[in-house]
């Protein structure tokens, strides 16, 4: 079967099923700078995969939950959190149909302190915009939407793909990198009810695949539920 007819739930398990681990099991650095400074409270992490941010929420004090839409991804999640004897939270569900019925799969009354979601690009099908727009609603007064996606293609891939950012165009897809602007513009936060304390493009420095040195490009969005 080819990738284009997989359902999003049979690409991200082939995906992860193709290594033990994917991702580097460490937090995402720009959501470890935004969120230190922060007062431990309860969060959600939406598209975790096998949590690396979760797992650093939950050793730095914060009562966390993470969703995502692989099993096998979450699996490595939870078994990551008993050896590293840290309590969190690890949701296997589609967030299409968390949008639908958020309290139901997320298990939680109570709205959260903080929101994220990293990375959240899918080359599959993803209701992103509308998942943006749910995460916004279980945001609690006081607390934040973090949201970290990649700006564009690494250094050593530009050119390779051609990067778009705008609305109007599908919102997932390899070849998906929004801008901070196209960010808060799916968001649509209303400015009576939140404050946008960070809106930019950041630049980290990262290995390519043939060891050159190269730049990854973060899109960082920061808001606050007054
Ligand atoms: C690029 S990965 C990022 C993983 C993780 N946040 C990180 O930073 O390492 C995107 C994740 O979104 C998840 N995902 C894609 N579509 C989803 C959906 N409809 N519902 C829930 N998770 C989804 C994938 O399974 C994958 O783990």
């Amino acid at each position: 079967m080819t990738e284009a007819e997989l359902t999003p739930a049979e690409f991200w398990e082939r995906r992860y099923g193709e290594a033990d681990r994917m991702w580097s099991g460490k937090v995402n650095t720009a959501l470890a700078a935004v969120v230190a400074d922060l007062a431990p409270g309860r969060s959600l992490d939406l598209g975790c995969g096998e949590g690396g941010d979760v797992l650093w929420l939950a050793e730095h004090g914060w009562q966390a939950t993470g969703i995502d839409l692989s099993q096998t991804a979450v699996a490595r999640g939870r078994a990551e959190a008993l050896s590293r004897g840290v309590e969190a939270t690890f949701i296997a569900a589609d967030l299409g149909d968390w949008i639908e019925n958020p309290r139901a799969i997320d298990g939680s009354e109570a709205p959260f302190d903080l929101v994220t979601a990293s990375f959240l690009q899918s080359p599959a099908h993803l209701p992103r915009p509308e998942a943006l727009r749910a995460a916004a609603a279980r945001v609690a007064p006081g607390g934040r939407l973090v949201l970290v996606s990649h700006g564009a293609p690494p250094s050593w891939a530009a050119g390779e793909q051609s990067g778009h950012s705008g609305t109007g165009h599908q919102h997932h897809g390899p070849g998906y990198f929004p801008t901070p602007e196209a960010e808060l513009a799916d968001l649509a936060l209303h400015p009576e009810v939140w404050e946008v304390d960070i809106a930019e493009l950041r630049h980290r420095a990262a290995i390519g695949p043939d060891g050159e040195a190269g730049t990854h490009y973060d899109t960082v969005v920061v808001a606050r539920k007054r």
